[in-house]
């Protein structure tokens, strides 16, 4: 792990960005921009409102998710959740559900 670098994460809907550790979720990092209104779940892969679709193949690292949350098809065309999403290049993402209602606001 590269403490020194970080990748770009684009949010698709607004363009507007921020930049995540190497070695850090893109929950984490979001979280750490201070916007309001990101919605605080479990942290920890297991309640499915951090998901986000992965656009433009981004390459990326999951650590454990939930089944119930992500499926194997799911995962297979890019959807993930953020607070389980390492980036490994710079990212454009989509959020989805609750996390996108919120952002919207
Ligand atoms: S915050 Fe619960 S799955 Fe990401």
């Amino acid at each position: 792990m590269n403490e020194s670098r970080a990748y770009r994460i684009t949010i698709a809907d607004s363009d507007e960005d921020f930049l995540c550790k190497d070695g850090q979720n893109v929950l984490r990092a979001m979280e750490r921009l201070g916007r309001k209104g990101i919605p605080v779940g479990c942290r920890g892969g297991g309640c499915g409102i951090c998901r986000v679709q992965v656009l433009d193949n981004g390459r990326y690292r999951t650590l454990k998710m939930s089944r119930a949350q992500i499926s194997i098809q799911d995962e297979a065309s890019g959807m993930c959740l953020a607070c389980k999403l390492i980036p490994q290049g710079d990212l454009r993402i989509q959020p989805l559900g609750l996390l996108r209602k919120k952002l919207n606001n």
